[in-house]
């Protein structure tokens, strides 16, 4: 089995962990390359329903080997919660889970400037999702953060601790009038985190390339989505990482050559949480029956997403930049109900239509969509499991999708469950 990249094509919340949780059967190791709790996965199986935010889905099936990437940024508050809350409902977290020595430490300032900005920034705020990501990957790059090595090294933690507060306290208080962090006080809950976490942190590139070189099968697994990617999407109402594919060479250190197929992972209409463009988007009754039929609230921070109609300028950006070769169409059921579905097909800028997303004219609001207009199909699809059963006009659908994009829908999700699924 070759190794696989799973990516959200849109702004996230795709659906990428019903997907990952549903292949990853075929896989030795599921890996992330990105991202922090900022990620919300949820799994539904048998009567059990799994909350996942940093740890991969394959955490949950016995076997798979799990790693979390040099290109993440991770709490470990929120990590030894998750896995507290995993092996509370009975899930086994020993050996199968390893950490990268270089991914990067969130500290609690991360969070509290994260916060501070958003409250400062009023109407222009991005919306984060309030866990510290975007500070901490500032730090990241400003090269004074804290690797989850550092954990382990009690000099080097104390420096680096010390360091960061003499920044990040004057900054809190001076410009934002927050609280301040004793540095002593960071550095006893961060050495013991350290201790706690200790057998599972290792040279994850090193780990990876060993289980690439022995022919272990390797799930890649994205968080967030394209359009949030800091270089690529709908700047600056983006995460702060690489959410890219080209994300999986650094955030693993795993070269593109191993990289040897690409699922997106692509909802039957969209969403977006937090603030930024979103041209498709339904501010009426219709945007509300999407999130109330798709229960569109965000795994996070429970907000509600914003909800609008299928962009396939998105979907084509997003199989330029990602190479996808194959399409996991989520939530199809969602627009079971809806008389005639509009797809937006491409963006009218100044008289030249675009057929990939033209961000910097919606950055600047001068766009205007182009739709067309689909029959639906008002039947149920929920919980169909064969593309035969599906109504004629969903598949007309899923073939007008296919046609516009020049990718393949090789799965349809057709419910939460891991059974409710369609593979063509
Ligand atoms: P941050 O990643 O918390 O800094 O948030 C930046 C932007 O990305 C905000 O618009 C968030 O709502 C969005 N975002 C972050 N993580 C996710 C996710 O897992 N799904 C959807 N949106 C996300």
């Amino acid at each position: 089995m070759p190794n696989v990249a799973v990516i959200g094509s849109q702004w996230g919340d795709e659906g990428k962990g019903k997907i990952v949780d549903l292949l990853c059967e075929r896989f030795d190791v599921v890996a992330r390359f990105q991202g922090g709790h900022n990620a919300g996965h949820t799994v539904k199986f048998a009567d059990q329903h799994f909350a996942l935010r940093l740890i991969p889905s394959g955490i949950l099936h016995p076997g798979k080997l799990c790693l979390l990437g040099n290109g993440m940024v991770i709490d470990p508050e929120a990590l030894l919660d998750e896995i507290e809350k995993l092996r509370a409902l009975g899930v086994s977290i020993d050996g199968n889970l390893k950490i990268s020595d270089s991914a990067h430490c969130i500290l609690p300032y991360h969070k509290a400037l994260d916060l501070a900005r958003e409250a400062a920034a009023g109407g222009g705020k991005i919306g984060t999702t309030g866990r510290g990501i975007g500070p901490a990957y500032e730090t990241k790059v400003g090269r004074f953060g804290i690797r989850v090595a550092d954990l382990l090294d009690p000099d080097v933690l104390r420096t680096r601790i010390e360091f960061a507060c003499s920044e990040k306290n004057p900054l809190l208080q001076t410009v934002y009038g927050c609280e301040t962090f004793d540095p002593e006080k960071l550095y006893e809950a961060y050495i013991r985190y350290g201790e706690v976490l200790a057998d599972r942190i290792t040279n994850g590139t090193l780990w990876i390339n060993e289980q690439i070189r022995s022919r272990k099968s390797v799930m890649f697994e994205g968080a967030q989505g394209t359009m949030l990617d800091i270089d690529h999407g709908t700047y600056p109402f983006v995460t702060s990482s690489n959410t890219v594919v080209g994300g999986i060479c650094t955030g693993l250190g795993v070269a593109p050559k191993h990289i040897n197929r690409v699922i997106g992972v692509a909802k039957a209409y969209t969403t977006r949480v937090g603030s930024g463009a979103f041209p498709t988007e339904l501010l009426g009754e219709e945007g509300e029956h999407l999130r109330r039929r798709g229960n569109e609230f965000g795994t996070v921070t429970g907000r509600p997403r914003r909800t609008g109609w299928l962009d396939l300028p998105v979907l084509r950006t997003s199989v330029m930049l990602n190479g996808i070769d194959e399409i996991a169409l989520t939530k199809l059921d969602v627009l079971d109900e809806i008389a005639e579905i509009p797809v937006c097909t491409g963006y009218n800028v100044r008289g030249k239509v675009w057929k990939t997303f033209p961000s910097f004219a919606v950055a600047h609001g001068d766009y205007k969509p182009e739709y067309r207009t689909l029959k639906g199909w008002a039947q149920s699809t929920e919980g169909t499991t064969s593309y035969d059963a599906l109504p004629q006009a969903a598949k007309d659908y899923i073939r007008f999708v296919e046609d516009e994009i020049e990718a393949k829908v090789t799965i349809v999700s057709t419910g939460p469950r891991r059974e409710e699924t369609i593979v063509r």
